[in-house]
This record gives C-alpha cells, sequence and structure tokens, in this order.
C-alpha cells in the first residue's frame, strides 16, 4: 500500500472514459490537492488532431475550475510496458500550476515509477523567468 495508490485508482478510472479513436491510445490522469481531493482526466481528442488535449492537462484544468490551486501530486496510467511520462505542453502546466510534484507513471499491470518534476522538467521557463 502506497500513498499513491488512490490516485493511481482514480486515474486508471479516468482512463475509462479517454476519447481516443485517433490515436487509440487511452491515458489517465489524477491530481491530488493539498487538501486531500482527487480530480481524475482523460485524453479528449479531436478531429483536427491539433485541438486533442491531454488527461493532464484536463485534470488540471477540472481541479483549477473548482477553486484548487496548490497540489501535491499527479499520476498518469496507461496500457503500455514503457511507462508514459507526461508531454512536453503538459510539462510546461504542471510546473506553472504543480511546481515540483511527484509524477506517479503507471500502467494497468502494476508497475509504477514515480519523479519529481524537477527531474522531468529540470530547466524550465516560469514567471520568474519574465
Ligand atoms: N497523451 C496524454 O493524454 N498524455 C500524455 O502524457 C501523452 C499523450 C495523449 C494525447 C493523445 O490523445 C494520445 O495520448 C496520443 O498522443
Amino acid at each position: 500500500m502506497s500513498d499513491y495508490d488512490g490516485l493511481i485508482s482514480i486515474a486508471k478510472q479516468a482512463r475509462e472514459n479517454a476519447h481516443a479513436p485517433f490515436s487509440n491510445f487511452k491515458v489517465g490522469a489524477a491530481l491530488r490537492s493539498v487538501s486531500g481531493k482527487i480530480f481524475g482526466g482523460c485524453n479528449v481528442e479531436n478531429a483536427t488532431y491539433g485541438l486533442t488535449v491531454c488527461a493532464e492537462r484536463v485534470a488540471i484544468f477540472k481541479a483549477i475550475s473548482e477553486g484548487e490551486c496548490h497540489f501535491d501530486a499527479i499520476a498518469v496510467v496507461t496500457d503500455t510496458d514503457a511507462l508514459t511520462p507526461p508531454c512536453g505542453a503538459c510539462r510546461q502546466l504542471i510546473w506553472e500550476f504543480c511546481g515540483d510534484v511527484p509524477v506517479v507513471m503507471a500502467n494497468l499491470q502494476g508497475k509504477v515509477e514515480t519523479l519529481r518534476m524537477s527531474a522531468l522538467f529540470p530547466k524550465p521557463f516560469d514567471a520568474s523567468s519574465l
């Protein structure tokens, strides 16, 4: 039993709702606020491809729109042997809204790896760069 089991479980549930008819690559994410609330998200694709929104960003926008703005972990779940790290655009937003949180990557077989954002996104552009 780890501190992240609940987070991974919500990300798995969210993945079930992925709308990925173009890539068939279903992703689930879950973002935990410091108050303990967990927000799930899935990838939502579109025929224009470019308007696709990743699971991580859906979870972030859900949380922000519900008034939460302090987070302590995010999970990403896919059905792949090689665990899925957030894409570049998502790293930028995770950094913006969550800072140096642990990113918990997991698959459906129970493989889990956790890396902090400072390892995944070592030289960010952010408000301190302006
Ligand atoms: N995707 C995510 O939702 N999160 C990631 O971290 C990587 C990529 C989605 C976007 C697209 O719907 C599909 O996976 C294939 O790139």
